[in-house]
């Protein structure tokens, strides 16, 4: 039976840090990050009841790597560390990474606390590898002025989108993310005409209607983005973020999109950065260069709900690491139950 998902597909908001953390080596720190799945649900309610109309919201991944030391098998089917890609000048690095917070609220301060709470309950567990604010920046558009998200399934499209079904039945209600940061040169990019840059987006800046596809170039950022499948268009779900230091010339966009398949998005990239076909690339690289890349599995709520704390440390046969626990023997998806009586109420903001 499929657990309770975790807020994917939550509302978007003004406010988002996005928080990637590594996990130190040790037995220990994998029992307490164990321990602190346990206790995500309640640290998540106790900060959102402060300001219940804030909408605060917080998704929790794990990298492929982490997986294996934190649960082992079984393993979600498509997991698997971030794909660099290199092509020319391009080049999407893979950077580290084991766990991701993806918190969202209409106001920062929220955001900020339950930042500030998850590193104190994990401690000494993780080193912090990458944390950005970022924040909503007029009418939901990036810093090189276009509005962006505006292509996002909605409703029904979006959970069918985001959430895995019975192609991997022990994670079916689970989903996959990307995140990349993205750094502009915002000079570059603002000397070129508008109607250059709606060409590299596919769309006008003003208005964000689609060009038409009479004057829509095939390397277009829309062009290359849209992915079908047996005549069908295979949709993620983006909830860019806009951040930046104006007094350090930093300007950039927090890229995160979440998808039933990881696939679907490194399909996206590569169409992107080598380009479909090769060497008819993404134009928006040429001032965008991603300097952060990591994949991971997001599990159901029930399932991070459920993790036992105290697993025996043994290896696994895969890895043969000393940190490798067992498989975790109280997963909603292995048991069939909804782990409710544990989940002590609602998951907020799903
Ligand atoms: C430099 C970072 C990026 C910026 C500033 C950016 C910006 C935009 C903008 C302005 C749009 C058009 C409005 C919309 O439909 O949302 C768009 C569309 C889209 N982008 Fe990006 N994007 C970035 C990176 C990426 C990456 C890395 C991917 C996937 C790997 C991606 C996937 C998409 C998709 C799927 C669409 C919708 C295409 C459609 O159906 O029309 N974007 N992006």
């Amino acid at each position: 039976m499929r657990g309770v998902p975790q807020g994917v597909a939550a509302p978007l908001t003004r406010a988002a840090i996005f928080l990637v953390v590594t996990l130190n080596p040790g037995p220990e720190n994998c029992t307490a990050v164990r321990s602190f799945c346990g206790e995500f649900a309640a640290l998540l309610r106790a900060v959102d009841f402060r300001d219940i109309e804030g909408g605060l919201s917080c998704v929790m991944g794990f990298g492929s790597d982490a997986w294996d030391r934190l649960f082992g098998p079984p393993r979600p089917a498509e997991l698997h560390p971030f794909r660099e890609i290199r092509s020319g000048a391009r080049h999407a690095v893979s950077t580290p990474g084991d766990l991701l917070f993806h918190i969202r609220a209409q106001r920062m301060d929220l955001c900020f606390e339950l930042a500030t709470q998850i590193m104190e309950r994990l401690g000494d567990a993780v080193s912090a590898a990458d944390e950005v604010q970022g924040f909503r920046y007029f009418d939901d558009r990036d810093l090189l002025g276009f509005v962006d998200g505006t292509e996002n399934p909605r409703g029904q499209a979006a959970i069918d989108a985001v959430l895995i079904g019975e192609e991997d039945a022990a994670f079916a209600g689970a989903s996959y993310v990307i995140v990349q940061k993205y750094l502009h040169d915002l000079e570059g990019w603002n000397a070129l005409s508008t109607e250059a840059q709606e060409r590299i987006i596919g769309r006008t800046k003003l208005a964000d209607i689609e060009l038409d596809d009479s004057i829509k170039p095939t390397s277009a950022h829309n062009a290359l983005n849209t992915i079908a499948e047996d005549g069908k268009e295979i949709k993620i779900l983006r909830d860019n973020m806009p951040f930046g230091r104006a007094g350090y010339s930093e300007f950039g966009t927090y890229f995160i999109g979440y998808s039933r398949s990881p696939r679907t998005i490194e399909q996206m990239l590569e169409n992107m950065f080598i380009g479909r076909p090769p060497g008819n690339y993404d134009r928006l690289l040429d001032f965008s260069r991603a300097v952060t890349g990591n994949l991971f599995f997001v599990p159901t709520a029930t399932f991070v709900d459920t993790v036992p704390a105290d697993q025996p440390a043994v290896a696994a046969p895969s890895t043969g690491s000393p940190s490798v626990a067992a498989p975790p023997t109280r997963h909603a998806e292995n048991d069939g139950s909804l782990g409710i009586g544990s989940l002590k109420g609602d998951i907020p903001h799903e």
